[in-house]
């Protein structure tokens, strides 16, 4: 068996230590990772190879990944710094270059590694992932697509987008394509709005460095927002194969018109200019809130309102389908207003889907009410839900790119959000809301014609009620 070499330019830092290598040593543990999978951390810190495997040894969730581990010092943009990692990686292993350094370096490793040849250009058996964010607006996020294609070829490059590894968000391609009911009305017809929600109890914590700089747009609507919005609104593709889910997604981005920054709402929770590390005058969202469109067929027309932010009532991230109302309902000689029917995807936490339906309450009167028909997601199997990273990892060391992002999505995605980015950035404040609301007025404000008026999210008493009397005959 070919064994693999995961080399990790930025090995000490937080995203590596908390997630990507529990998530190697996890996927080992179980054997589903090419055994043995070596690590060599590579950056700028004062490691040596005993101090890094001590490191890794520390921590229970990374001890087992110690003792063939490496560390090679090097600064990233120095070719001839490149040649004790040349010497590790032997040419008959697969050599996995893992960017977790911040994205300013990307470029800098990236051509040092080509410099040195390390790349080889088109062989499966070197590959690169990089990390979000993948630029910082669309001029960088193409930058940074052009550096990457120069060095590797495309089945080369691994773009992670961890929301695609989270085994709900594939459950929508599943609950789409392999239940042909739903697809006949999965369309302006008979869906009036979509919400997508992502949506985070916690501030944030200590990352003001990052955030300061990228906020709400950047963080969370450009790529888990809009690809989960790309999942769900876009055309039955050919196969299931990377490569045709790829080609649906960017189709689908393609026809999201870009955001009119008039139709879109910034807020920054109370208390976030006294976070450690944020600038006291700084004006990055910690919410963001749009209505969208889709310009095609399927969707014109059909208005699609997404939300994300941080220090939110609680932690939810949901797509919420609103189909049209019956058209007619008379009793006892009165029109009554039916419940709508909403199909809602929990992605996390309490994964599953509910349909919510109107019902006669039982008993002699005729009385509709809305009730729900639940699947959990977590009964359909005994094994726990798998973590996101081991997915990516696991993809990227059998060289899959079913959950990896294509770069063209990600520089369409950037376009959709650049007049939204540069809107905020020329002028005005975001709008204040407390932490633990559900955020800014104006987000409420930018529903409030359509979606039943509301954001609605199940559990929501106030937005969606269990048992509001629709309509009853009293007799
Ligand atoms: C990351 C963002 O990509 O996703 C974070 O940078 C955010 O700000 C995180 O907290 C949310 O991921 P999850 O899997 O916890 O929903």
């Amino acid at each position: 068996m070919v064994s693999t070499d995961l080399v990790v330019f930025g090995a000490s830092g937080d995203l590596t230590r908390r997630k990507v290598l529990p998530a190697l040593q996890a996927l080992m543990r179980r054997g589903d990772a090419p055994e043995p999978v070596r690590v060599i951390g590579a950056g700028r810190s004062e490691f040596t190879v005993e101090s890094f495997r001590s490191l890794l040894a520390e921590d229970p969730a990374t001890v087992q990944l110690a003792p063939t581990a490496e560390w090679v010092h090097l600064d990233y943009g120095q070719p001839d710094h490149y040649q004790a990692l040349q010497e590790l990686l032997s040419t008959d292993r697969v050599g996995v270059f893992y960017l977790a350094t911040p994205p300013g370096t990307f470029g800098q490793i990236i051509e040092s590694l080509a410099a040195v040849g390390l790349n080889r250009r088109g062989d499966p058996a070197r590959r690169v992932v990089v990390e979000k964010p993948l630029g910082h607006d669309l001029a960088s996020s193409r930058v940074l697509n052009q550096q990457l294609r120069e060095a590797f070829s495309e089945p080369q490059i691994f773009r992670i987008d961890h929301y695609l590894a989270k085994d709900t968000v594939q459950n929508v391609l599943a609950f789409r394509f392999s239940n042909a009911i739903f697809e006949a009305i999965w369309n302006r017809t008979l869906i009036e709005s979509v919400q997508i929600t992502a949506a985070e109890e916690e501030g944030i914590g200590q990352r003001a460095g990052y955030y300061d700089e990228t906020g709400a747009a950047r963080d969370m609507l450009q790529n888990h927002v809009l690809q989960l919005l790309a999942l769900v609104t876009m055309e039955p593709p050919t196969t299931f194969d990377a490569a045709d889910i790829r080609k649906a997604k960017l189709e689908a981005l393609r026809a999201v018109a870009v955001i009119d920054p008039s139709q879109a709402v910034r807020g920054q929770y109370d208390g976030y200019l006294q976070e450690r590390g944020v600038r006291p005058d700084s004006r990055r969202e910690t919410y963001v809130a749009a209505r969208l469109m889709i310009e095609n067929w399927r969707w014109d027309g059909v208005p699609i309102f997404v939300r994300s932010g941080k220090a939110l009532r609680r932690r939810v991230t949901e797509v919420v389908i609103r189909f049209r109302e019956a058209p007619h309902l008379r009793l006892d000689g009165r029109r009554q207003r039916p419940v709508p029917t909403v199909l809602l995807i929990r992605i996390q936490p309490e994964e599953g889907i509910t349909l919510r339906i109107g019902a006669k309450l039982p008993g002699r009167r005729f009385e509709v009410v809305p009730a729900g028909m639940r699947l959990e997601y977590s009964r359909l199997s005994r094994t726990a839900l798998p973590d996101a990273y081991e997915h990516v990892l696991s993809e990227v060391l059998r060289g899959g790119h079913s959950v990896f992002p294509g770069g063209e999505e990600i520089d369409r995605a950037w376009e959709i959000v650049d007049p939204l980015i540069r809107a905020w950035e020329a002028d005005g404040h975001p709008e204040g809301y407390a932490p633990g609301s559900w955020g800014p007025d104006g987000a409420h404000e930018l529903v409030a014609s359509t979606s039943g008026g509301r954001w609605i999210t199940v559990g929501e008493e106030a937005a969606l009620p269990l048992r509001a009397s629709a309509m009853a005959t009293g007799r």
